[in-house]
């Protein structure tokens, strides 16, 4: 029996993120690390980063600087890097930051209990290949327990679409997807488990392809699993909307009536600038396609404001869109210029002009937000509970629509599924009353 240590994962930018730590937790917990919420009683501190914007990537360097003095205190202690900054940056991070013991990319972290013995050596070592291997043949099957009865389950990684400004295509390298039959394994091991609720992700998870066929095959092959309740997926280019898959949202009962579509601008010359590959009408017309298919679907996406070249009417394009849209809820960003994409190199719009529009882009988005949520006041939904609410006697969980429900009832109607009709809006959840218990 090996002796039992600690490992505290701190997790960064999106889902694939969260699943990757969970991932790695893992195959640590093979070699007898058990996760900590707490970083002062780690043996190992993990710091699984995310370098889409400069402000995320920065965040990791003072970060690790933090940790100095829980390192000085116990130098036994072991720090690694991993996620996207350490597949951007590599051996740089050892230079800049001698805390770091380990850096470890996205493809590669089936590799750290290897290299958690070279450093165990003296080693600082850095894994930032692409491997011919795939990881997932090489990570333990999922363990129980989990967290709760929604998982997430990655499909598809990197992408080929090479918008102009995106890190993307650099730090997870070309599109691959995972053989169907890999993905119904781990999806019906996860159900074994308790899961009722799997989102599968993909940086472009629409691209996703297989022997059986695309997105839209492996989501009628996933709804074929008793106990499996609810598919989503995320997250999506516009232009991978295939036929079958705008028709599965009419059609496959489990898939959930939410998407994730980002349009990243309303404004036809920015699209074209940033290499999207298609127009404001062509994605209108998209939605129009995906209402006819399924009228209650909740659509959310990604807005950037501030591209370089952005005029003040680009940006009234961008609200027109999202006025014709109305969306249930989005996030938006500020341009930040990413080395090495195409659009780092284009001048960029004064930071108060840009800044100025992230507020105005967040007031129409959150008032969108508010309205949808307030539309679902009297109606009923099916909520999958999760956890105990922030309340006493409160539980909470998600709408097929993925709001967050508060309501309060017995705590063992946690993992399970109930009618609720929804009596309150608040900023970011709904409340609810329980109509029938499963
Ligand atoms: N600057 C600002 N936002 C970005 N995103 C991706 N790259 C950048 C960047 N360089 C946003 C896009 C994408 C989301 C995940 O992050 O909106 O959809
Ligand atoms: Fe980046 Fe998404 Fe564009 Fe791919 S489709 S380059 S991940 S923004």
């Amino acid at each position: 029996m090996t002796e039992q240590k600690k490992l505290f994962i701190k997790t960064y930018g999106c889902q694939m993120n969260v699943y990757d730590s969970e991932r790695m937790a893992e195959a640590m917990g093979a070699e007898g690390y058990v996760t900590t919420e707490i970083a002062e009683e780690a043996d190992m501190v993990l710091l699984n980063t995310c370098h889409i914007r400069e402000k995320a990537a920065e965040k990791v360097f003072s970060d690790i600087g933090r940790l100095r003095p829980l390192k000085l205190a116990r130098p036994d202690l072991k720090i690694g890097v991993a996620g996207c900054v350490a597949q951007a940056e590599g051996a740089e991070i050892l230079r800049r930051m001698p805390l770091v013991d380990l850096v470890v990319g996205p493809q590669s972290y089936h590799r750290l209990p290897a290299m958690m013995q070279a450093v165990g050596q003296g080693a600082r070592p850095v894994d930032t290949d692409f491997p011919a291997e795939d990881k997932f043949d090489h990570l333990p099957d999922r363990p129980s327990p989990l967290r709760g009865p929604s998982a997430f389950l990655t499909v598809q990684e990197g992408c080929d679409k090479f918008c102009a400004f995106c890190v993307v295509p650099y730090t997870r390298g070309a599109e691959v997807s995972r053989p169907a039959t890999r993905i119904l394994a781990e999806a019906r091991s996860l159900v074994e488990k308790g899961v009722r609720d799997i989102t599968l992700l993909g940086q472009n998870v629409n691209a996703y392809h297989s022997d059986t066929g695309g997105l839209a095959a492996l989501i009628h092959d996933l709804a074929a699993i008793d106990g499996l309740e609810r598919i989503r997926y995320t997250t999506s280019h516009p232009n991978d909307m295939d036929d079958a898959l705008i028709a599965a949202h009419g059609g496959c009962a489990k898939l959930m009536p939410y998407l994730h579509l980002p349009v990243q601008s309303g404004a036809d010359r920015i699209l074209k600038a940033m290499n999207r590959k298609h127009t404001a009408e062509d994605y209108l017309r998209l939605v129009d396609r995906i209402r006819a298919a399924r009228p209650d679907i909740l659509l959310t996406s990604d807005f950037i404001v501030g591209f370089p070249g952005e005029t003040e009417e680009d940006f009234a394009a961008t609200v027109a869109l999202i006025e014709a849209v109305g969306y249930g809820m989005a996030y938006s960003f500020k341009y930040s210029a990413r080395p090495g994409t195409p659009a780092a190199e284009k001048p960029m719009v004064e930071a108060a002009l840009a800044d100025d529009r992230l507020h105005r882009l967040q007031a129409i988005l959150t008032r969108q937000q508010r309205q949808v949520q307030e539309e679902m006041v009297g109606r009923e939904v099916t909520v999958l509970f999760e956890k105990p609410g922030r309340m006493p006697g409160q539980i909470t969980g998600k709408s097929e629509y993925l709001h967050a429900v508060h309501v309060t009832a017995d705590p063992s109607l946690v993992g399970t599924l109930a009618r609720v009709r929804i009596t309150g809006a608040e900023s970011n959840s709904l409340s609810g009353v329980v109509l029938v218990s499963p």
